[in-house]
């Protein structure tokens, strides 16, 4: 079985939480982040799994350039997705609101892979915008293994 993770990432939060999935895997996994490398074809992957992190409600748009281009090929695969944010109940509606629901609901899971926030990595505009919104002022690290795990058991089990 040959697995695709596709992600983007800004701090690296996202890149962790894909690396750990990748490990969790049976079979072949082949990572990309989408900002630096696109992957030239999706053949010979039977699973992708698409991840992105969110800022100020945005995802990134490598990340949604990504999906659109490739929307067909991927409703012909078994797909899942998972999203790195700070706000939990958020994280598919941040989907909805980018992609159609035929390929949100298509998908095997959306799942939450949780957070980090690291004060040392951020720029002064990204501390203020944290401050004003989330009212956060110390670094987080919130990844979520079990969520990780139960992701690899699904995908696993297809
Ligand atoms: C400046 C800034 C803006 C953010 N905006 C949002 C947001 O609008 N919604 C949200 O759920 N999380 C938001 N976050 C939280 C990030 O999505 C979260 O820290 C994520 O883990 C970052 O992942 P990355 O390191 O892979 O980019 C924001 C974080 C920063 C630093």
């Amino acid at each position: 079985m040959n697995t695709l993770i596709v992600y983007a990432t800004k701090h690296g939060a996202t890149e962790r939480a894909a690396k750990k999935l990748s490990e969790k895997l049976n079979g072949n996994v082949d990572c990309f982040n989408l900002k630096k490398n696109i992957p030239e074809s999706m053949d010979g992957y039977e699973r992708v799994v698409l991840g992105t992190s969110v800022y100020a409600g945005k995802l990134h748009k490598e990340f949604v350039e990504f999906i659109k281009k490739n929307e067909e090929k991927l409703k012909k695969k078994e797909y899942a997705f998972f999203v790195c944010c700070g706000f939990e109940t958020k994280a598919e509606t941040y989907l909805r609101e980018n992609f159609s629901d035929e390929i949100v609901d298509g998908a095997l899971f959306v799942k939450y892979f949780g957070q980090e926030i690291v004060w040392k990595k951020m720029k002064l505009y990204e501390r203020a915008a944290m401050i004003m919104v989330a009212k956060v002022k110390k670094d987080v690290h919130d990844i979520r293994d079990k969520e990780i795990e139960e992701a690899a058991e699904i995908l696993d089990a297809v």
